[in-house]
């Protein structure tokens, strides 16, 4: 019988101790909200947007993916909207001088009313929050924290300022001599790269409609109340798809990638009962239905993926800003079945986080396990229990002994597995240490090779989830790997 504890602060010095995640900048004290993936978290990023990317692009006759550049003219964030609306409502304790966003401080004061058993309380204040933000009520959401009398968690004082919108777009300058120079922002969304692109990609790669335009990339946004690890971060990977349907079609195809993202979740090893839809009832002006696929984080539910019916706003903007037609000529249909002829067309968005996707992931597989060993005695360990098909290292390849020929014959299996998939090849220490060190990186699958296998071709395999051995066939070591990942 094994029991399982987690705890989400183990969970980022693990990160941190297995070469997952540091600190960005972490010799010169960090920079906050900003993380590194060390050689552990790299891979695993990569296996988990390869993993989109395929299911997108390979595994969709009708979707392609592009790799737009993060620099884009500054129009394209006027028509976007980005520049006049992509902000937050913050309020400022004059005696800390820390910034909150105000959804953020309401809401945090609301889980504690929960916590202390004051429901209702707890529901006025959200619902009075979702009201006056609707109403862009500002002096109203000033009133409600003081009425309540919301502290800062650092002064402790009720000692505010006024709400204030505050852009989260980073900006910069582009051209070498200071005079010339123009202001241009790091992309907060990849999405605008695709729209843009629209009828490049149409075009050349003669897509009918509905199809889709898939793309991952770095985005960037000046998070105020940036926290808990990788969840919210100034420098983000997202991995969006764009796909555009015929005027009147969205809502289908909204169901359709509603329950397509939630089945794609669960084949990445996420349990149903941890994912659930969050519709939106405040619907930003460019959207006719947005959802929230939520997972049940450490810390509680919150957006992973977000699936949006955008209408057919971006074209249309880009179209105006541009001066350039941006439509499709639809030659299906008709006698009255409709379309034949230009329109500008519908999108349905699916848009996730991959390190919020990572968190997900990594969350889910930490466990710090204890169980009783049949001598009576306790035994413990720390595993990274991530799905196989995703795991950094599919292999550990350890011989027994550092002589009499054992290396030479694990040397001959990593030749030989190393092209299909990543294998860690390890002689140093007691076999039970590299079996720890193997579970705490989360390494599947382990091979042993002892002095039997000199005398009957046989290794031993362990699997880390059970801890289970069996004894296989050294021949049969890489076919085995390759249907447990595939
Ligand atoms: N193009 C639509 C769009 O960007 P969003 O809801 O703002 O929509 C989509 O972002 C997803 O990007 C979120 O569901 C989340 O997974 C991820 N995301 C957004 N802001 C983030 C941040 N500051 N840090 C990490 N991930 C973030």
């Amino acid at each position: 019988m094994v029991n399982e504890a987690n705890n989400f602060q183990e969970l980022i010095s693990h990160c941190k101790e297995y070469g997952y995640i540091f600190q960005s900048s972490e010799i010169y004290d960090g920079l906050a909200a900003v993380y590194d993936y060390g050689q552990n978290g790299a891979q695993l990023k990569k296996n988990i947007r390869d993993q989109w990317w395929k299911s997108m692009t390979q595994l969709h006759d009708n979707i392609v993916g592009i790799d737009a550049a993060i620099f884009m003219h500054p129009t394209t964030w006027k028509a976007s909207g980005h520049v006049d609306n992509f902000s937050d409502p913050m309020i400022d304790n004059k005696d800390s001088n820390k910034r909150y966003r105000v959804d953020h401080l309401i809401e945090g004061f609301a889980e504690e009313q929960l916590a202390a058993g004051n429901n209702h309380l707890a529901e006025e204040l959200l619902t009075s929050l979702d009201t006056l933000l609707a109403s862009n009520d500002y002096a109203g959401v000033k009133k409600l924290i003081e009425d309540n009398k919301i502290k800062c968690a650092i002064s402790k004082t009720c000692n505010w300022t006024e709400v204030r919108e505050f852009n989260l777009m980073f900006n910069t300058q582009i051209g070498s001599v200071a005079e010339e120079s123009e202001t241009i922002y790091l992309r907060p969304e990849t999405a605008q790269g695709i729209f843009i692109n629209f009828l490049n990609v149409q075009k050349t790669g003669r897509m009918k409609i509905p199809f889709g335009i898939a793309q991952t990339g770095k985005a960037f946004r000046n998070e105020i109340v940036a926290r808990q690890f990788i969840f919210r971060m100034r420098e983000f990977e997202q991995m969006e798809m764009q796909f555009f349907v015929r005027p009147g079609s969205q809502i289908e195809w909204y169901s359709y990638w509603k329950d397509a993202r939630k089945k794609w979740h669960e084949s990445m090893g996420i349990p149903a009962e941890k994912l659930r839809f969050h519709d939106h009832v405040k619907l930003a002006h460019y959207a006719d239905a947005a959802l929230d696929i939520e997972f049940e984080f450490p810390f509680g539910w919150k957006e992973l993926e977000g699936i949006h019916s955008r209408t057919d706003f971006d074209l249309k903007q880009h179209q105006e800003y541009s001066k350039k037609k941006i439509q499709y000529f639809d030659n299906d249909l008709n006698e009255e079945g409709k379309p034949f002829g230009n329109y500008t067309p519908f999108v349905v968005e699916t848009s996730v986080g991959l390190d919020r996707l990572f968190l997900t992931i990594i969350s889910l597989a930490y466990k710090n396990e204890t169980w009783t060993k049949e001598d009576g005695t306790e035994d413990s360990r720390v595993v990274l229990k991530i799905p196989a098909k995703i795991a950094p290292t599919k292999l550990a390849i350890l011989p027994l002994l550092k002589k009499d020929g054992l290396p030479e014959i694990a040397k001959e299996l990593m030749h030989d597995c190393k092209q299909s998939f990543h294998c860690f090849y390890e002689e140093k220490d007691a076999i039970g240490k590299r079996y720890r060190r193997m579970d705490a990186i989360g390494t599947p699958f382990c091979v042993t090779i002892d002095h039997q296998t000199k005398e009957d071709n046989t290794v031993t395999i362990r699997y880390r989830d059970t801890m289970q051995q069996e004894r296989i066939a050294l021949s049969n070591v890489k076919r085995l790997v390759m249907e447990k990942i595939s």
